[in-house]
């Protein structure tokens, strides 16, 4: 058997990534899963980055879109979004204080990836098969899935962006998200993560939650003298602009 870690939309929430990995034995997963957006809306994207990289080849990373986004500012990209000045002062700050280690781990990730376990085909997208930036939801219409499941030959998507938890069976094809990390949009502040455990070409999902230390995370907020209304999204585990 083997077990598979996924993780997604860490967002510089170091606080409720070290208590993910605190919670479980990480030397049990073949393999951990970062399906993108690492940076962004937290103080810690480096100490965030640090933690995958010192994984080394058993995680799997890809970059979402914030994490395009700042790569793009840091080449001195013009750029419209975001509008909300707030956001903006965000993203500044994270590109002020990234690392030059981490900006070239960032620089090293791709869009999409995949691999093999078991027999099974999986692909990493940090939205969709399709989109990079599409949001995806167990809400979202049928056909959607239809078409995904149609799009390359994997067995598995696991995919991150919408920061909801699911797992879906759409003509065979298992579509799995994790939810968020860092910052979950449920009104449960808690960290979330799943296991994949694929036995003989048959996988099981479970999802989790875990409390973490969202003082910790707020501070750091405040420290650096950023909008409360960051703070008080990670109190309350809802997206608030
Ligand atoms: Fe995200």
């Amino acid at each position: 058997m083997k077990e598979i870690l996924l993780l997604s939309d860490v967002h510089a929430n170091y606080p409720a990534l070290k208590a993910v990995g605190e919670s479980l034995d990480l030397d049990r997963f073949d393999t951990i899963i970062n399906a993108g957006d690492i940076t962004v809306y937290g103080t810690f994207p480096n100490e965030s980055i640090h933690w995958f990289k010192d994984l080394g080849e058993r995680a799997i990373n890809i970059v979402g879109n914030t994490d395009r986004r700042i790569l793009r500012l840091l080449k001195g990209k013009k750029m419209k979004k975001p509008r909300i000045q707030e956001k903006r002062v965000m993203y500044d700050w994270t590109c002020e204080h990234l690392s030059g280690a981490s900006i070239d781990f960032l620089r090293s990730l791709r869009k999409k990836n995949k691999f093999r376990v078991e027999g099974l085909d999986l692909g990493i997208f940090h939205g969709s098969a399709a989109k990079p930036n599409a949001q995806v939801f167990p809400t979202s219409p049928l056909s959607r899935f239809v078409q995904l499941a149609g799009k390359g030959s994997y067995d598995i998507h696991i995919m991150g962006h919408s920061h909801v938890p699911f797992h879906k069976i759409i003509n065979g094809v298992h579509f799995i998200n994790p939810g968020s990390v860092g910052r979950m949009f449920d009104g449960d502040p808690r960290a979330s993560y799943a296991i994949l455990r694929i036995k003989s070409g048959q996988c099981r999902i479970e999802h989790f939650r875990v409390a973490y230390k969202v003082d910790d995370v707020v501070k750091g907020l405040r420290e650096h003298n950023l909008p409360d209304i960051y703070g008080e999204m990670f109190q309350v585990g809802r997206k608030l602009n």
